[in-house]
């Protein structure tokens, strides 16, 4: 009994020096995640039909959010979530512009959109384009997105995708994520604390 709470101090003290180290900067660095990295310019087409870029949301906050409309869970989780933070963020929300993108153009056209946005927030804005214009959104965002055949879905397929929420500052650039599934309260007070 009396050897094992020694030998836990030993390993307590033994981590607590490791640590130390590390900390002074001699252990190995850790990985930097280039922030910098994510969002950026996109050319996408919206829920009327009209076309679009980054430069049309300058000056604004945007909440981004990619998925598809025959999503049975992470995305309506995902725009409730966006939803509710910009109803909590009362006269506020006037400076944030909700963003949903679909990764699945083929099904998700402009009337489809429309109708599927509106269910959300009235100010939700949805972007869809070509399949090489979607591409190239998802690789600006690093977001992950996958066709998967499944045969009760609509056209035999379903899509895999990844589930962030990005926040990004007025002039486009990343500033954090939430998950889908974050509180809503946690995403308008950080929102809430930016000038
Ligand atoms: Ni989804």
């Amino acid at each position: 009994m009396r050897l094992k709470l020694i030998a836990i101090i030993a390993v307590a003290f033994l981590a607590g020096g490791v640590l130390a180290f590390a900390m002074r900067g001699e252990g190995p660095k850790p990985v930097s995640v280039g922030t910098a990295a994510i969002g950026g310019a996109f050319s996408l087409t919206n829920q009327f039909g009209k076309r679009v870029s980054e430069k049309d949301f300058a000056g604004r906050y945007l909440l981004v959010f990619f998925g598809f409309t025959h999503c049975p869970d992470v995305c309506p989780a995902g725009l409730q979530v966006m939803s509710a933070a910009l109803d909590k963020l009362g006269a506020k929300a006037g400076g944030v512009m909700p963003i949903f993108v679909t990764v699945d153009p083929a099904r998700d056209t402009p009337e489809v959109m429309k109708a599927y946005v509106s269910a959300f927030h009235p100010r939700l804005v949805g972007l869809t384009g070509t399949e090489a214009e979607i591409q190239a959104a998802t690789k600006t965002y690093r977001v992950y997105a996958k066709r998967v055949d499944d045969p009760g879905s609509p056209g035999g397929y379903t899509m895999d995708h990844s589930g962030f929420i990005y926040l990004m500052d007025r002039a486009g650039a990343y500033l954090t994520h939430f998950s889908h599934g974050a509180n809503p309260d946690e995403i308008a007070n950080r929102i809430a604390s930016l000038d």
